[in-house]
């Protein structure tokens, strides 16, 4: 047993679900014109992770467990009840028309169409919704999206082992494939017909463009402090990393709870995660080479002063990338850099606590620790 409880398989708990995520992306991806589907499908092909689809579907279980209102239908009309989920079973299957943000529409007919029914997980009886499928789906688009454009910015030529798609098809066709997805993934969005979760999806996209603008801007330190107004930069760094990283999988967090009809209480006090751990761990080269001074690099500048003038020029000399390297592994910058990502997770685990104990919740905590560990 760990501290989240018995170990969980996320496999068998969300397997099922994230086997269709990369088909029906596809779905929603296709277009008149062969060149446009074959960049926009491009980054899908590779074995993605998919942590932020998996987190939505875990999310979704979690609360779908808390007390929600229902709407019954009755005869010919529907009828309001507040019930926990878990005596929905009593409705046999439920079959869904539609989903919004009061919870279930759940009704006795035959389901109009064979993705409209939820799983149920035989264990908990806990529910993934149609919809909240599909977030995990326009969340995934999202952000693939922004790996288009970004490798465009970070003139990178691999991504998840094949060649990026600027290499591939030049950074004219990636920027548009990138457009193609967020354009698609608008429209899935705007079909849940739920305002609060559009308001969500939408600001994240916008954080995200502000995360790497903060991140191009990221050269301009003057004595520890940044351009931008008073902040430090580590107060900067950290903020950026919210609006780069972790805006997108703490709003998607919010969206999943939001749609499966959580009460306000419980979606406020859900999941803030400030900033996410991923962002952390990989002083790799490649940021030095990009210029950019991560945690790591930061907290070593504490104990070695010399690195803010290389922290300034963007490590743009002959030798600054190898120097700094070598100063980061001498301090205590990884130690400390891995320490926060664990007040982070520890946060999280706080969060997550407040839901009703499940797998899935257990499943969640376990991400936590598994988010820390991981090599890449
Ligand atoms: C990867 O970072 C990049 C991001 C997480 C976000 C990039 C955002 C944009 C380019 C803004 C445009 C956004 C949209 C929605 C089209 P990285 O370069 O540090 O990591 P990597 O090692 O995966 O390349
Ligand atoms: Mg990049
Ligand atoms: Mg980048």
């Amino acid at each position: 047993e760990k501290r989240g409880g018995p170990i969980v398989d996320t496999k068998e708990l969300v397997g099922e679900d994230l086997k269709d995520l990369k088909n029906n992306i596809r779905n929603l991806l296709g277009s008149g014109h062969p060149m446009l589907d074959t960049v926009s499908k491009y980054y899908f092909q590779a074995d993605g992770k998919h942590i932020r689809p998996l987190i939505i579907l875990l999310i979704a279980q979690a609360t779908s467990l808390a007390s929600k209102k229902v709407h019954v239908k009755v005869k010919d009309s529907y009828e309001e009840i507040d019930t926990p989920i878990s005596e929905l079973s009593n409705f046999h299957i439920p079959t869904l028309h539609n989903t919004n943000s009061t919870g279930l529409e759940v009704s006795t007919g035959h389901a109009v169409n064979p993705i409209y029914t939820p799983r149920i997980n035989a264990v908990d009886h806990s529910y993934i919704l149609p919809s909240q499928r599909r977030l995990g789906e326009i969340v995934e688009m999202i952000h693939t999206a922004s790996l288009l454009h970004d490798d465009v910015i970070d003139m990178a030529d691999t991504r998840r082992n094949l060649l990026s798609a600027n290499e591939s098809f030049g950074n004219k066709m990636a920027v548009l494939g990138g457009d193609f997805l967020l354009a698609r993934a608008s429209i899935a969005l705007a079909r849940l017909r739920n305002h609060e979760v559009t308001e969500l999806i939408s600001t994240v996209i916008a954080n995200l463009v502000e995360g790497e603008f903060m991140q191009l801007r990221n050269g301009q330190v003057e004595n520890g402090k940044n351009s931008r107004g008073k902040m430090t930069t580590f107060e900067y760094y950290m903020e950026k990393t919210y609006m780069k990283t972790a805006s997108l999988i703490s709003k998607s967090c919010r969206s999943s709870a939001v749609l499966g009809g959580a009460s306000d209480e419980l979606v406020d006090d859900m999941l803030d995660f400030t900033v996410s751990s991923e962002e952390f761990g990989k002083p790799t080269g490649a940021d030095l080479k990009l210029g950019l001074a991560t945690a790591p690099v930061l907290f070593a500048w504490e104990e070695y002063p010399e690195l803010g003038k290389l922290i300034k020029r963007n490590f743009d000399r002959e030798g600054d990338v190898e120097t700094a390297w070598n100063l980061v592994l001498k301090s205590q910058g990884l130690a400390q850099t891995r320490k926060l990502a664990q007040i982070h997770c520890q946060r999280a685990i706080a969060a997550i606590s407040l839901l009703p104990d499940s797998q899935a919740k257990s499943a969640l905590i376990q991400l936590t620790e598994k988010v820390l560990d991981r090599k890449k």
